[in-house]
């Protein structure tokens, strides 16, 4: 691997092998979530305690300020809206000069197995991977599913992901299911999970972590469950705790209700 793609790694995936990627991307096809509609004043408190930050450029250039010193993954697939029932229908929505412009670790896009645009979301992850190679930027790809998240099982997951990794992608971002470590066996890169919606508690939202972390996840790329959060600062410290040093679900519990939220 080349120097700038190994060193582009590095700043995601810390010196431990783990990372805590913070994902407010969702407005690409989602709009104003709750708790993001401003997303400068939801982000800005939790930049600290992340290794990442998963961001559009619209909302990397409005709202993040560039003095900061957090390594950004662009999201850079696109093109449709939460209005339609197919999600998958996807192309690249940034160039791979406007990556390099705004200086990001990698990029992202999604990629839609079993779906009516399979076979484009696939082209979309090979185009952008022989970009990332020209550049030294890795390509993280996102085993998506649009709104069928009952598809999120070890057979789908493990096709998707190892997918992603034989065409070339560097980091692997899916989903945690039973069975998980068998995604993470077959698969040749690093993987992170997404939390999904969130969940009823917290408590859920770290034991997801916890387990994904056990069953051989480098990380979490955690968003809703993170600044849907009633104390967001509380809970990626908790995830963090997890993820960087070893702390069991009850000791993120713990972390989580220290933090009190202003
Ligand atoms: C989907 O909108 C994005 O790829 C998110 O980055 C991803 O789903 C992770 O965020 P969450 O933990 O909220 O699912």
């Amino acid at each position: 691997m080349d120097w700038g793609m190994k060193n582009r790694l590095s700043r995601m995936i810390k010196a431990d092998g783990r990372t805590v990627m913070l994902a407010v991307d969702h407005g690409y096809f989602l709009g104003p979530l709750n708790r993001m509609e401003e997303p400068k004043k939801t982000i800005a408190p939790l930049i600290p305690y992340a290794d990442s930050l998963m961001i559009t450029r619209g909302t990397l250039r409005t709202s993040i300020d560039a003095n900061q010193d957090i390594p950004i993954v662009l999201r850079v697939s696109g093109g449709n809206s939460v209005l339609n029932e197919d999600l998958s229908n996807e192309g690249i929505t940034v160039c791979i000069k406007d990556a390099v412009r705004l200086n990001v670790a990698a990029v992202a896009l999604s990629i839609y197995l079993g779906s009516p645009h399979e076979h484009q979301t696939l082209i979309n992850l090979g185009k952008l991977i022989d970009e990332g190679q020209e550049y030294g930027i890795p390509v993280l790809a996102v085993t998506a599913v649009g709104k069928e998240l009952e598809k999120r099982d070890a057979r789908y997951l493990s096709l998707a992901s190892r997918i992603a990794a034989e065409l070339g992608a560097q980091m692997v971002k899916t989903y945690y299911c039973d069975d998980f470590a068998k995604v993470v066996k077959s698969c040749p890169v690093p993987i992170v999970i997404a939390g999904g919606p969130r969940f009823k508690t917290e408590l859920d939202a770290l034991q997801l972590a916890y387990d994904a972390i056990q069953e051989g996840a480098v990380g979490v790329d955690m968003g809703r469950n993170i600044w849907q959060s009633s104390n967001p600062v509380g809970m990626i410290k908790a995830v963090r705790a997890i993820v960087h040093d070893k702390a069991t679900v009850k000791k993120a519990t713990e972390i989580f209700h220290g933090h009190k939220s202003a």
